[in-house]
C-alpha cells in the first residue's frame, strides 16, 4: 500500500442515518442492527473510555468487549486495560465502579490509548460480520479525547464521522492526516485566556500502531449543523473535505444549536433548506423525520435522506435500560409526557432537551465531577492550563473563576446519561439517578406500535419508515 487515496473509497452513503446518541444510547448493538438493514448506523464516541472500563468491570458477561479486544491490532495495548479493568464474574453488587483519570490537555500514555481500544472496540463490533455502513458521532464541544477516538475509531474502519455540537472546522483535515498516519492537531477552545499563547492538543498515531497497517481510510465527513450559514461557512472553511451535512431541527433530541432569540425557538432557527443543494453535498434531514412521509417529503425537498434519532432510542436494541424506555413509551401513550427544552441544564452552556421520570429518587442534581468530559478548560494568570465544570461543586467553580449564574441549574450529564444506560456510578450506597434526553416528536409510535405491544425492533422501525406513501403535491 502505497498512496493514502487508493484508500478513500467513495462511498455514498444511505438515505436513512440513525443518529448517534450519548453515551453509549447508539451502542453497537444499535448501530450493527441498522447497518445490516442496509442504513447508516451510528455509534456514539462519547465517552467511550469509561464506557469499556465499566463494561469490563461488570465481568464482561457476554464476552463482546473481550473479543473485540482480542481483534485490536496490538495486543501490547490492551493487555493493561484487560489487567486493570476486568473483574471476572463482574463487580460485587453495590460496590461503586473504580473511576479512570479525568481527561486532560496532556492526557497520559495509558489514557490515550485506552480511548484508542474503547472506540476501536465500539466500531469493530458494530461493523462486525456484515458489510454495512457504521459511523462514528463525536461532539465538537467534548475537544480533549476527541483525537485519539477518531483514531481508534478509523483502525477499525469506521465509515462516517459526525459531528455537532459545535463547528468542527479542523475535524476533516484531521482524518485526511490520520488516514495518513501523520501527527495532528486541534486548536484547544478556552472559556477564559489571560495570555496570548495558543494552546493545541496533539497526537501521533505512530506513537501507538506499526508501520504494517497503514495506511488508513478516510472516513466520510458529516458535519450535524442547523443553519445554511453554517453549512455554507463548513464548506468554503474547512481543513478538508466536508463530505455532507445533517439538518438539524430545534425539536431534535440530545443538544439543540441555542435559539437566535434568547430563552426561545422561532421560525428563524429552522435553517434555509432550500440554499443547502447549492453547495453540492448531499443532506439529510433531522429532528421530527420519523415517519415514511417526512422521509419522502425530505427526499422531494432535495435531501438525500432522514436522520432519525428517538425512534431509534426506543428500539428493543438502544442501550437505555429497558425500564426507561417502557416508562417513556407507556406515559407518551398515556399523554403524561414533557420533554423540556431545558437552556440552564448543560454544562456546555446548549439547550439540552429532557424528559423527567417518575421514580427519580431525588430531584436534587448530583454535583460531584469526577468523570469531567464536559468541564471547561480555562488558562490561568500564569498561563497554565486550568479546569472547571459549572455543573461540579459549586465553591470549587466559582473559586475558579466561574459565575452562580453558570452553575445555576446545571446538571451532571455524565453521571445521569451513564445511569440511564445501566453504568451508573453508586455514591454513598445510592444510585445515581439517570438523566434521559429525548426528542420532541414521538407521533411514530402509535404507526409502529400495535396496541398490546410495549417494545419494537430496528428492523420493523426502518421498514416503517421505507413504506409507501403517496405525497401530496
Ligand atoms: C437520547 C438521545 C441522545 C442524543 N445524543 C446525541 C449526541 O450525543 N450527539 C449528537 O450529535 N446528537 C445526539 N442526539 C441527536 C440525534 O442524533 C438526532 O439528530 C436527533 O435525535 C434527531 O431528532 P429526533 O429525535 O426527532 O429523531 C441525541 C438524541 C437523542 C434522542
Amino acid at each position: 500500500m502505497s498512496d493514502p487515496r487508493e484508500n478513500t473509497e467513495e462511498v455514498c452513503l444511505p438515505e436513512i442515518i440513525q443518529g448517534g446518541m450519548g453515551i453509549a444510547v447508539s451502542n453497537w448493538c444499535l448501530a450493527r442492527a441498522v447497518a445490516q438493514c442496509g442504513e447508516l448506523g451510528v455509534v456514539s464516541g462519547t465517552a467511550m473510555d469509561t464506557v469499556l472500563v465499566r463494561r469490563l468491570q461488570d465481568g464482561d458477561p457476554d464476552g463482546h468487549m473481550r473479543r473485540a479486544l482480542a481483534a485490536f491490532p496490538d495486543q501490547r495495548m490492551v493487555a493493561p486495560i484487560l489487567g486493570k479493568w476486568f473483574i471476572p464474574g463482574g463487580r460485587l453488587e453495590g460496590k461503586p465502579y473504580r473511576l479512570k483519570s479525568l481527561p486532560t490537555v496532556e492526557m497520559s500514555r495509558e489514557d490515550e490509548a485506552l480511548l484508542i481500544v474503547a472506540n476501536f472496540v465500539e466500531v469493530y463490533l458494530a461493523k462486525e460480520g456484515h458489510g454495512g455502513y457504521v459511523g462514528i458521532n463525536l461532539l465538537e464541544k467534548i475537544q480533549l479525547p476527541t483525537l485519539p477516538s477518531l483514531f481508534g475509531a478509523m483502525l477499525a474502519g469506521v465509515d462516517a464521522v459526525l459531528m455537532g455540537g459545535g463547528i468542527p472546522l479542523a475535524i476533516p483535515g484531521v482524518l485526511d492526516a490520520l488516514a495518513r498516519m501523520e501527527p495532528v492537531e486541534l486548536k484547544l477552545h478556552m472559556v477564559s485566556t489571560a495570555t496570548e499563547q495558543a494552546h493545541v492538543l496533539r497526537f501521533d498515531p505512530t506513537q501507538f500502531t506499526s508501520a504494517a497497517i497503514q495506511p488508513l481510510k478516510r472516513p466520510q465527513f458529516l458535519a450535524v449543523i442547523s443553519s445554511d450559514v453554517l453549512a455554507k461557512t463548513l464548506v468554503r472553511k474547512a481543513s478538508g473535505s466536508v463530505d455532507g451535512f445533517v439538518v438539524e431541527h430545534y425539536t431534535a433530541g440530545g443538544h439543540n444549536a441555542p435559539p437566535r432569540r434568547e430563552g426561545a425557538y422561532t421560525e428563524r432557527d429552522v435553517c434555509n433548506i432550500e440554499k443547502l443543494p447549492a453547495l453540492g453535498k448531499p443532506f439529510w434531514l433531522a429532528g421530527g423525520c420519523s415517519s415514511p412521509e417526512r422521509f419522502q417529503a425530505a427526499k422531494a425537498a432535495g435531501a438525500r435522506g432522514i436522520q432519525v434519532g428517538t425512534a431509534f432510542a426506543c428500539t428493543e436494541e438502544s442501550g437505555i435500560l429497558p425500564a426507561i424506555k417502557a416508562e417513556i413509551i407507556q406515559r407518551y401513550r398515556q399523554n403524561d409526557l414533557e420533554v423540556i427544552t431545558d437552556f440552564h441544564a448543560s454544562p456546555t452552556g446548549y439547550p439540552f432537551k429532557r424528559v423527567e421520570l417518575k421514580e427519580q429518587t431525588t430531584t436534587e442534581p448530583c454535583r460531584v465531577c469526577d468523570l469531567g468530559y464536559l468541564r471547561h478548560v480555562f488558562e490561568k494568570e500564569d498561563g497554565s492550563i486550568a479546569y472547571r465544570c459549572p455543573a461540579g461543586p459549586t465553591a470549587r467553580y466559582l473559586a475558579n473563576g466561574g459565575t452562580e449564574e453558570e452553575a445555576k441549574g446545571k446538571h451532571c450529564l455524565c453521571n445521569g446519561l451513564l445511569a440511564t444506560i445501566g453504568l451508573g456510578q453508586i455514591r454513598d450506597g445510592q444510585p445515581i439517578p439517570p438523566l434521559v434526553t429525548w426528542g420532541e416528536d414521538m407521533s411514530f409510535l402509535e404507526a409502529i406500535l400495535e396496541p398490546q405491544d410495549s417494545s419494537y425492533s430496528v428492523e420493523r422501525l426502518i421498514n416503517y419508515l421505507r413504506s409507501e406513501v403517496t405525497v401530496s403535491a
